[in-house]
């Protein structure tokens, strides 16, 4: 018996799962992935996700669980919570969340809200994520949600619209972060608006949180009650959710994640968490944040010139938001056929968006997996050309896709 993945055995034992996995890897290798949230894990990350910590239970935290034979996990789980606090200099750290939308709602229950309580959160038209509020997700069910935007004239989240909200409706948590909002937040205004009126400040880090680690971004962490994040995007670790906070929520964020919302945490999952949460303090690390907003930078002039217009006027973080109005096509129409061309992103709605979201009127583009790849501003010129080639003519779908081939193929994913 192996220790870690057999390809050969799940091969033998079952061909149809086996034949998946590979035909995904296939893609992953000769397709250009510019989905926002996506990224590459490294073998070690693979490795421990992948690993016979995945038979074990732990419910509970290190050295306080409710199974026996749990002192290899502790170690496992020890090491993430030391590293993420480390990383992140935060106070306190729960690697449990199996994934970002769990530590979010465990964040708004350590904070106090509760069914008809008031949360003011990015709308999700303008890029707030569905656990801010959705009206099909739990915290739209369950919460009085007031939603905040950006500006017509600059797409920019509005500030003194945030403050007067805050005023008139005295939410238990303002939240910050967001899904498709393309800037940088100014964490210390948010931190003001919440203490003037007695809220709670919790920052949603999903997004940009190995911009953060990679020291590329500005941290909410001196300014947030609780921070959480995903630890599968720009942190390129493996799927999961993390929340760091303040020593004062410690106790309530764990008693939120155990026993309220999870039972066993996974473990395998919080091993590859603490590979990945080491391998974000390396240099090559913050090199690769570094190529990342670079790459992005580039890619949204290039795509400008191309007759893309960025939403906001460009961009801060790790990806762009396009709108598709001046080429007459939908965000849908744009994502079918770059899709037929190899080149994987995300029909997206931009601000003030005139069409639903499943058809939209714009796209947005990420650069982390790319810029893992070792792509620099140079391929982004590339990219925005084929991109450019694609949206204005569906004819060259076929000729684009070899050339996207071309280029993948000089940086190998998984190599
Ligand atoms: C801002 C934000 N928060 C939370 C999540 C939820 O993460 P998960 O899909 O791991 O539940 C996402 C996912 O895209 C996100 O963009």
């Amino acid at each position: 018996m192996t220790w870690g993945p057999d390809y050969g055995a799940l091969e033998a034992a079952d061909p149809q799962i086996a034949g998946a996995i590979a035909d995904e890897l296939r893609r992953q290798r000769t397709n250009l992935q510019l989905i926002a949230s996506e990224n590459l894990t490294s073998p070690a990350v693979l490795a421990a996700q992948g690993s016979v910590l995945t038979n074990k239970y732990a419910e509970g935290y290190p050295g306080h669980r409710y199974y026996g034979g749990c002192e290899f996990v502790d170690v496992a789980e020890s090491l993430a919570i030391e590293r993420a606090k480390t990383l992140f200099g935060a106070e306190h750290a729960n690697v449990q969340p199996h994934a970002g939308a769990q530590a979010n709602m465990a964040a708004y229950h350590a904070l106090g809200v509760g069914h008809g309580d008031t949360i003011l959160a990015m709308s999700l038209p303008h890029g707030g994520h569905l656990t801010h509020g959705s009206k099909v997700n739990f915290s739209g069910k369950w919460f009085n949600v007031v939603p905040y935007g950006v500006r017509r004239s600059d797409e920019l989240i509005d500030l003194d619209e945030v403050a007067e909200l805050a005023r008139e409706h005295r939410p238990k948590v303002i939240v910050a972060g967001a899904t498709a909002y393309p800037r940088t937040i100014d964490f210390g205004a948010f931190a003001s608006i919440a203490e003037e009126v007695g809220a709670s400040f919790m920052v949603d880090a999903a997004h940009f949180a190995g911009l953060i680690a990679g020291g590329v971004h500005p941290s909410p962490v001196p300014h947030a009650d609780v921070v959480t994040f995903t630890t599968h995007k720009t942190l390129r670790g493996p799927r999961g959710g993390t929340i760091l906070c303040r020593a004062e929520h410690a106790k309530a964020v764990d008693k939120a994640v155990f026993p309220f919302l999870q039972g066993g945490p996974l473990m395998h999952a919080i091993a590859a968490k603490a590979v990945a949460f080491a391998e974000a303090t390396k240099p090559d690390f913050a090199e690769y944040a570094q190529r990342v907003v670079d790459d992005a930078r580039a890619l949204a002039e290039a795509l400008t010139g191309e007759g893309l217009r960025m939403v906001s006027g460009g961009t801060d973080i790790h990806y762009l938001l396009a709108d598709l109005s001046d080429l007459d096509l939908t965000g849908a129409e744009a994502e079918t056929r770059l899709d037929a061309a190899g080149i994987s992103l995300n029909k997206n709605a931009i601000p003030f968006d005139p069409r639903p979201p499943m058809v939209a009127s714009g796209i947005r583009v990420g650069t982390a997996s790319v810029a893992t790849q070792g792509m620099g501003p140079a391929e982004m010129v590339e990219i925005a050309r084929l991109i450019g080639r694609v949206l204005k003519a569906a004819d060259e779908v076929e000729a684009v896709r070899a050339d996207v081939a071309e280029l993948v193929g000089r940086f190998p994913a998984y190599g």
